[in-house]
């Protein structure tokens, strides 16, 4: 096989996606299942073990502790049916923030999960907003069907009604709470029924039958198996068909019904799921040409950046996705924004613990690169021909606010420096305001956990001891339109700027800025930041 055939192959078989979902819906166990239905492991853990989860900063790190598998805080990278299946983490519980958005800028596809119980959950909803940004198709799994939730036809009206895409559920539940006993496939019309009790340990046992098979009539009972037809009746009547096309476009939504705990629905899901996600496509680049996987020259840009928290080692590691071309262990390429060389010579496997350097890697993976001089920020392009960088990663909203005062006065250079380091690195936002320039700006992340983080830096890297002063903020949205400053000083709200100039105004709650849309229902006010002509953050200077 000659090398370009081989970079199209490789790509084809990569499906790299991510679980969204609120805490609790179960992507811990539906993760752990995808890996038990893969045979990525034999046996998913006990109760107890996740119970003692809970105590964990980050769901990822505690998997691997307790499953002893190779997981770190970004991708599980393993194999299914002669595909190559990059799962990436979107943390979740206290360690929601912005990452777990711009992680979303390096999936091609994403499973939305929802409680049967509780349907569309606040999270998902954010989480949901950032893949139709980038028209990302979607997969709906709704989960805990073995316990009694909502009837199957509310939620896909909810996901209608709330979301605004179409869901067209591609298999059904076969009873419900306790009596959820299998799913009927409405692609093949086979039914699945399943049998097993080692609490979802073990891979269950499928028998797969036609609906007309006695044996059906047999395990379900009459008045089971009439409610099916039913329900099957109804939804025929009452839905479009599944269209693959507008699924890719992020219109449609497939849903799949299944209880993670007792695995009754994962393999079925599974099995279609690797099927719907689509292998990586083009990126858009600044030119406007896109970037094809297949392409040669090597591409990838960075999505992610995690510092060590040893401070022995104040090196960070980038993640990349990569979009083209094949990825060489020590290969050199070209840093598009800084317009020199860098050797890619630290690159890691983003899953392995002992972080194991990668030997190579196609459009679609993600690998883990040591930054020691600071050289790479979020939105970055790598590239080995030296061209065309792709559009970057945004700023999301932030949703909390503070202020920053110092216990030293005499550090303001130092406190100067570390907020420009870190905002570089996208572990917090900085917002100026009018006439203060670079003094006292108000810092803006999406989790809370990172404003945890940003103290905890600030004094162990930079020796700045701050008290964190919140302020009654909760939403930021940039100023679009012809001419964003004009337009800026029309909305009620506080005005600042980010560090890239950008008008942005600050409002304190839904009401605010409920009142500002309905105000002026011409002026765009983004959740997102414009990407500059470099691709990437800047932050202040
Ligand atoms: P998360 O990562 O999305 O936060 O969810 P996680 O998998 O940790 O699951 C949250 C809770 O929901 C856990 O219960 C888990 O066992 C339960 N759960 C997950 N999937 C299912 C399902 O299909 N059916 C039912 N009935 N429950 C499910 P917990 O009581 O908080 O913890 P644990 O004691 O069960 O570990």
């Amino acid at each position: 096989m000659d090398a370009s055939t081989k970079i199209a192959e490789e790509a084809r078989r990569r499906r790299t996606f991510a679980i969204i979902s609120h805490p609790d819906a179960g992507k811990t166990t539906t993760t752990e299942k995808i890996l038990l239905y893969s045979g990525a492991i034999h046996l998913a853990g006990s109760v107890k073990a996740r119970r003692a989860r809970r105590h964990a900063v980050s769901d990822w790190m505690a998997i691997e502790k307790e499953r002893g598998i190779s997981v770190t805080s970004s991708v599980l990278a393993f194999e299914y049916e002669g595909l190559r299946i990059n799962l990436l983490d979107t943390p979740g519980h206290q360690d929601f923030g912005e990452d777990t958005y711009r992680t979303l800028m390096a999936a091609d596809a994403a499973i939305m999960l929802l409680d049967n119980a509780k349907g569309v959950e606040p999270q998902t909803k954010k989480l949901f907003h950032v893949c139709r940004l980038r028209r990302m198709p979607i997969v709906t799994l709704i989960n805990k069907c073995d316990r009694e939730g909502k009837d199957p036809l509310e939620l896909l009206s909810e996901v209608q009604d709330v979301l605004g895409i179409e869901p067209v559920a591609l298999d059904w539940p076969i009873g419900s709470g306790r009596d959820f006993v299998g799913v009927y496939d409405r692609m093949d019309g086979k039914v699945h029924l399943f049998e097993g009790g080692d609490h979802g340990q073990r891979v269950v046992d499928e028998e797969v039958l036609d609906l007309g098979d006695p044996a059906v009539a047999a395990r379900l009972g009459e008045s089971r198996l009439e409610k099916l037809r039913e329900d099957l009746e109804l939804l025929e009547g009452a839905g479009e068909a599944f269209d693959r096309e507008r699924f890719l476009l992020g219109e449609q939504t497939p849903v799949f019904f299944a209880s993670a705990a007792t695995n009754f629905g994962i393999g079925p899901f599974l099995r279609r799921f690797v099927h719907l996600a689509p292998p990586p496509g083009a990126r858009e680049t600044r030119d406007g040409r896109g970037r094809r996987p297949e392409e040669e020259p090597f591409s990838a840009f960075v999505f992610k950046i995690q510092a060590n928290m040893d401070p022995g080692h104040r090196d960070r590691l980038c993640f990349l996705r990569v979009c083209s071309g094949r990825f060489e262990k020590g290969m050199t390429v070209q840093h598009l924004r800084l317009g020199k060389e860098m050797k890619l010579s630290m690159a890691h496997t983003a899953s392995g613990r002992e972080r194991e350097e990668v030997e190579e890697a196609y459009a679609g993976d993600i690998i883990g690169v040591v930054d020691t001089k600071h050289q790479l920020r979020i939105g970055d392009t790598l590239a080995s021909d030296g061209e065309r960088p792709f559009l970057g990663v945004p700023r999301f909203s932030p949703e909390i606010f503070a202020t920053l005062r110092l216990e030293d006065p005499m550090r303001r250079k130092q406190l100067v420096t570390g907020l420009t380091q870190l905002a570089e690195e996208g572990a917090v936002q900085i917002f100026l305001r009018k006439g203060q320039g670079a003094v006292d700006p108000i810092v803006a992340v999406v989790g809370p956990l990172q404003l945890d983080v940003l103290e905890h830096r600030l004094k162990v890297e930079y020796g700045v001891e701050v008290k964190v002063d919140r302020l009654g903020l909760s939403h930021a949205r940039w100023i679009g339109g012809d001419d964003p400053e004009a337009n800026a000083r029309k909305i009620v709200g506080q005005l600042v700027q980010d560090t890239e100039g950008h008008p942005v105004v600050l409002f304190r709650n839904d009401w605010e800025l409920g009142m500002a849309e309905r105000e002026n229902p011409d002026i765009p006010l983004l959740t997102t930041s414009p990407l500059d002509v470099a691709g990437s953050v800047q932050a202040v200077r």
